[in-house]
């Protein structure tokens, strides 16, 4: 017979297993996170992460969705692009996590205590700024991470997610790369990349079950917007100039996905079986999403019909790859890719109609990574190692 109380805990565990996606039911049956319901009858998922860089383009994002999605989330950055917030919707803006202002050079166990699973996004993030002080690149980029694993796997962390790039396969020997093509970095971003996936590899076992995401280039709205990606650069400047003048034929090849994609992975990461994900590499994105830049500044014309583009000779940047992304489809559970270039051209080319963006906005530092630290260097904000002036 059950007690009163029994029955009372049976209908709630019906209520909140009705209440569950696919995903968090399996993520509960691997028992990798706890679910329990409030006394206001809603869900929660009792997984605490602990995000960093959610002050970033995709950290902006990702941040509101995982707290969405149920989870206890502790944010952390060192807050180079703070002054940068481009919306001011509250879905995004009210919806952030408890954040921690820190460097990840200097990260400690004790500060990852209690904590399930670390998503690390917190880096210089992408070529040009990374070329512009490869030292202090390697410093954070590649240190900084492999002291992060560390400490997280010292303190008892079960899953890392790292954010990697496909900018490894820099020039590309092969027609299509995948994950067990040869790599081949182009710059000092790119070989921080491959040099950490190797280093964090080595700390995975059982008990911490480490990922790596080699994402496309990003594109689409973020609160904390870059338009220093390709996509997100060209409609910016069809917008606000009406031109978009290529210095090169544009040829190379480039994998581009939506921010919402790249959260879509790191979300079913979070929630995957450990040994689905356990040392794994997954290109994110779709491989119909690999374009010449030419095509990208085609479909951006498409969508901004006013603006004139051209085309230079060829040369400039040789980084060019065309990337498989099967790997991830067939074997990440519940991984999906829902934008094409085309439908975030149009989604940014509202945007900017919605908040009737000026040049101003466009060119604005703390939208453009390189900009944004040579003003916080030139005004004595930080050093040259790029930590906070005292
Ligand atoms: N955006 C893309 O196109 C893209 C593509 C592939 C991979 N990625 C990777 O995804 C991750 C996030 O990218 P993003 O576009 O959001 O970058 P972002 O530059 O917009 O954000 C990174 C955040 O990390 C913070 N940060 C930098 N150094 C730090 C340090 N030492 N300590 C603490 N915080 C620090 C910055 O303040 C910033 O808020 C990066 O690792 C990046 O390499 C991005």
């Amino acid at each position: 017979m059950f007690s009163a109380y029994g029955k009372y805990r049976r209908m709630l565990a019906g209520r909140l297993w009705r209440q569950l996606d696919r995903c968090t039911k399996y993520a509960w049956q691997q028992r990798f996170v706890r679910i329990t319901i409030s006394a206001a009858g809603d869900t929660l998922i009792l997984m605490k992460i602990f995000v960093t860089g959610t002050e970033g383009y995709i950290g902006a994002v990702l941040a509101p969705r995982l707290l969405a999605e149920g989870y206890e989330l502790i944010g952390f950055d060192s807050g180079y692009y703070r002054a940068g917030l481009l919306l001011t919707n509250p879905h995004y803006i009210e919806r952030q996590p408890e954040l921690i202002m820190g460097d990840i050079r200097k990260i400690t166990p004790d500060m990852l205590e209690g904590v399930d699973a670390v998503v690390h996004l917190a880096e210089l993030s992408n070529d040009p700024l990374g070329e512009s002080n490869p030292d202090v690149t390697y410093d954070i980029n590649h240190k900084g991470s492999v002291i992060l694993a560390q400490a997280a796997k010292k303190a008892g962390v079960k899953r890392f997610v790292y954010t990697s790039s496909c900018s490894v396969y820099g020039v590309a020997d092969e027609d299509i790369v995948d994950e067990r093509s040869a790599v081949n970095p182009q710059t000092a971003y790119a070989d921080c990349k491959v040099k950490v996936e190797r280093d964090v590899a080595e700390l995975g076992d059982e008990s911490f079950t480490v990922v790596f995401l080699r994402n496309a280039t990003a594109y689409g709205i973020s609160p904390r917007m870059r338009f220093d990606i390709v996509l997100n650069n060209l409609c910016g400047l069809a917008w606000t100039t009406g031109k978009i003048a290529m210095t090169s034929d544009g040829s190379p090849w480039r994998p581009i996905v939506h921010i919402e994609d790249i959260c879509n992975a790191i979300s079913a990461c979070l929630a995957a079986p450990a040994e689905a994900i356990d040392r794994k590499v997954f290109n994110v994105g779709a491989s119909d999403e690999n374009y010449r830049i030419r095509e990208i500044a085609e479909i951006v014309k498409d969508v901004f019909p006013e603006c004139e583009v051209t085309f230079g000779p060829s040369g400039g940047d040789n980084r060019s790859y065309r990337v498989s992304f099967d790997r991830i489809h067939s074997e990440l559970p519940g991984f999906r890719c829902d934008w094409t270039a085309r439908q975030g051209a149009q989604q940014l080319r509202q945007l900017f109609e919605r908040i009737q963006m000026t040049a101003d906005d466009f060119n604005a530092p703390a939208y453009t990574r390189l900009k944004c630290l040579r003003y916080l260097i030139e005004t004595g904000q930080i050093d040259e190692d790029y930590y906070w002036a005292a």
